[in-house]
């Protein structure tokens, strides 16, 4: 039987992105696949008082079984309110490929919904995401879209290089599909890997810097359709102290880098209304759980090695809401 977002304790991206617009900052979409992320999600953006994005891909319902993911989001509200947090939490289904997806997702309580056409030629992609737009807003869940492809692995698609987003497009594709919000390409890519080292400098500290965003695209692009809410994908930092306690205890990232936290703090302030983190959180839960391992041999309990790895995982929460998408504080 199909269920209404409003009756689970969800909220559409609407308002959201309205208040972030005019807040100058980014609401933080974490992805999540399993029991601890969900913890550290609500515990986090509770705790620093953030509005929410709670994002599930495909790969996610299929690993965690869409069934058990959707009272695994039910229930995180229930714990958000319980525990006395009142931001708004929102679910949304990340890099949706087909319409048939989006549409279980919106019966099974999703709020928001990604159509991720991006790889479709130009008029495909504006039919399907208008598709997709026509089901979803009979039931007030918002969609977002996207133009341009980034690099990298969204879902089950792999893009070999970044075909950032034509400003002369945005409208046309606003106007004619609907959409909520809109996934550009301006630089960023999935992944732990976005620059290849040849495309980097190296500071005084020998650490790699990436090229800048392109931020001249996402100023043509405000122009052409000034205060619509744009979301970035591939916006993890790749935290380099997570990085190096991974290598320290055993792991091989050689040459991973992110997007600085001083371009997502210039994004946020400008009309990028959601930050997409997801790379982050999957190297904080790495780097704590081989560390462990590393330093207790002997441990065998789960909850010995997840537990600290969800607790590291709120602080950098916390940090990123407070100090890079600028959202805490704002619920
Ligand atoms: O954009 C991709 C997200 O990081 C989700 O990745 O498809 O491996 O769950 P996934
Ligand atoms: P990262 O791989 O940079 O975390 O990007 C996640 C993302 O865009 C999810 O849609
Ligand atoms: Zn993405």
């Amino acid at each position: 039987m199909a269920v209404s977002f409003n009756s689970l304790g969800f909220v559409n991206t609407r308002e959201m992105f309205k208040k972030a617009f005019e807040g100058s900052y980014a609401v933080p979409a974490y992805n999540f696949n399993n029991m601890e992320q969900i913890q550290a999600i609500i515990n986090a953006c509770g705790k620093s008082k953030s509005p929410v994005i709670m994002q599930v891909s495909s790969g996610a319902r299929k690993y965690a079984n869409d069934i058990l993911l959707r009272y695994m989001a039910q229930g995180a509200v229930q714990m958000a309110r319980s525990a006395g947090y009142t931001m708004p939490i929102a679910l949304h289904l990340d890099h949706g490929d087909t319409f048939e997806l989006c549409v279980s997702c919106i019966e099974s309580g999703f709020s928001s919904v990604m159509i991720d056409g991006s790889h479709h030629p130009y008029d495909k992609n504006v039919e399907l995401t208008r598709k997709v737009v026509d089901y979803a807003h009979k039931y007030d869940v918002t969609v977002e879209g996207e133009l341009g492809v980034l690099s990298g692995i969204e879902d089950d698609v792999q893009a070999a290089k970044s075909i950032y987003t034509q400003p002369d497009q945005v409208e046309d594709f606003v106007k004619k599909t609907g959409v909520d919000s809109l996934a550009i390409s301006i630089g960023t890519s999935h992944g732990a890997y976005k620059f290849k080292p040849e495309q980097c400098t190296k500071n005084e500290e020998g650490v790699l810097v990436p090229p800048p965003l392109r931020f001249d695209i996402l100023d043509e692009i405000e122009k052409k359709i000034p205060g619509f809410p744009i979301v970035l994908h591939g916006a993890s930092s790749v935290l380099p102290e997570y990085v190096a306690m991974i290598n320290a205890n055993g792991g091989r990232l050689k040459a991973a880098v992110g997007i600085p936290a001083e371009q997502l703090r210039r994004a946020a302030r400008s009309s990028v209304c959601k930050i997409n983190i997801d790379s982050d959180g999957r190297l904080v839960l790495t780097a704590v759980v081989r560390k462990v391992f590393n330093e207790q041999p002997q441990e065998f309990d789960p909850r010995k090695y997840l537990g600290p790895a969800r607790d590291e995982l709120v602080k950098m929460m916390i940090e990123k809401n407070e100090n890079v998408l600028g959202s805490a504080g704002k619920a």
